[in-house]
């Protein structure tokens, strides 16, 4: 249930929004919230974050999207040793994207709460959004780009709404149909070793500086993985020549990252530099 609550003073505000995308859907929301409020920071959980000792916020969020029927490996690892100093007393809240429809991933914000629970902190809200399913080494992936954008949009501009006026939404247990599906806790560092690269590679290290994680090297001018993948896909996907592949599932398969979103913008993100 929703209840409009708490009317925080956005011109005030302090807030902080960790961020984890692979093809652009989950940075997308992270930005429009960045947006809508005043006085944001964006910061990528691919590493880890590190305090100062007075650092507080009025809003922490955790924007990423659904692995596996669960969350990211990296994102679990995260928030279980973010400093719980920053999120004391704090309007913490989620948005979780997934390719398919968020009623499927009930469960998924009791998850995050049962992390936060250890650093003695809950969520006040939470939105599960579907975006467009970026799954490429399982499915070849769906033309309706602008159509399943759209609807990331519709659904989003609620949660801008809700978040710059403190809703809350309680979590419960949470059930959902894909529960049973869930991997999260799986580690999927090692999938990397599939990735092939063909000869369209021009040496241009965008895949290594796309990453969230830096899991990437360049050596004799190719890209080589560290083993500490967590199957974004973004190096995959944002290569601007076509030149890596899963294996040999995605050859002749298409290539996504959501429309709104830059590779440059991606990366100065990343390595916090102004794009
Ligand atoms: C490794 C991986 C696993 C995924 N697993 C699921 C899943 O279990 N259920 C689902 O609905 N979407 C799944 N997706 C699709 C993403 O959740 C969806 O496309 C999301 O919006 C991607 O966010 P991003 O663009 O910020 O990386 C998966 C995508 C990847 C790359
Ligand atoms: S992004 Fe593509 S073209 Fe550029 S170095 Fe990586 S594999 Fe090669
Ligand atoms: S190596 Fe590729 S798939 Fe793995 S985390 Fe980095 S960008 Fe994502």
């Amino acid at each position: 249930m929703m209840v409009r609550g708490l009317m925080l003073e956005v011109g005030l505000a302090r807030n902080i929004i960790f961020y984890f995308s692979g093809t652009g859907n989950s940075l997308k929301c992270a930005l429009a919230i960045s947006e809508r409020l005043a006085d944001s920071k964006l910061v990528n959980m691919g590493p880890q974050y590190t305090c100062h000792p007075d650092e507080c916020y009025d809003r922490v969020g955790f924007v990423f999207p659904c692995y596996m029927g669960g969350l990211p490996h990296r994102v679990r690892e995260f928030i279980a040793t973010l400093d719980a100093s920053i999120l004391k007393d704090a309007y913490i809240y989620t948005v979780i994207t997934s390719g398919g429809p968020g009623w499927l991933y009930g469960y998924l914000p009791a998850a995050v709460n049962d992390l936060l629970a250890a650093h003695d902190a809950q969520l006040s809200y939470y939105a599960l959004l579907q975006a467009f399913s970026s799954y490429v080494v399982y499915y070849d992936m769906s033309p309706k780009v602008e159509e399943k954008n759209l609807l990331l949009e519709e659904q989003l501009a609620v949660v801008l709404d809700d978040v710059a006026e403190g809703c809350t939404r309680r979590v419960g247990r949470g059930f959902g149909l894909l529960k049973v599906m869930d991997r999260s806790g799986q580690s999927l560092a090692e999938w990397d070793r599939e990735f092939v690269v063909n000869n369209n590679c021009i040496s241009c290290g965008q895949c290594q500086r796309i990453c969230p994680v830096a899991n990437i090297q360049m050596a004799g001018g190719q890209p080589s993985w560290l083993h500490h993948c967590e199957q974004c896909l973004s190096c995959l996907q944002w290569c601007p020549k076509r030149a890596i592949d899963f294996d040999n599932k995605t050859q002749t398969r298409g290539r996504y990252h959501n429309p709104d979103i830059s590779a440059t913008h991606m990366i100065s993100l990343l390595h916090d530099k102004p794009c």
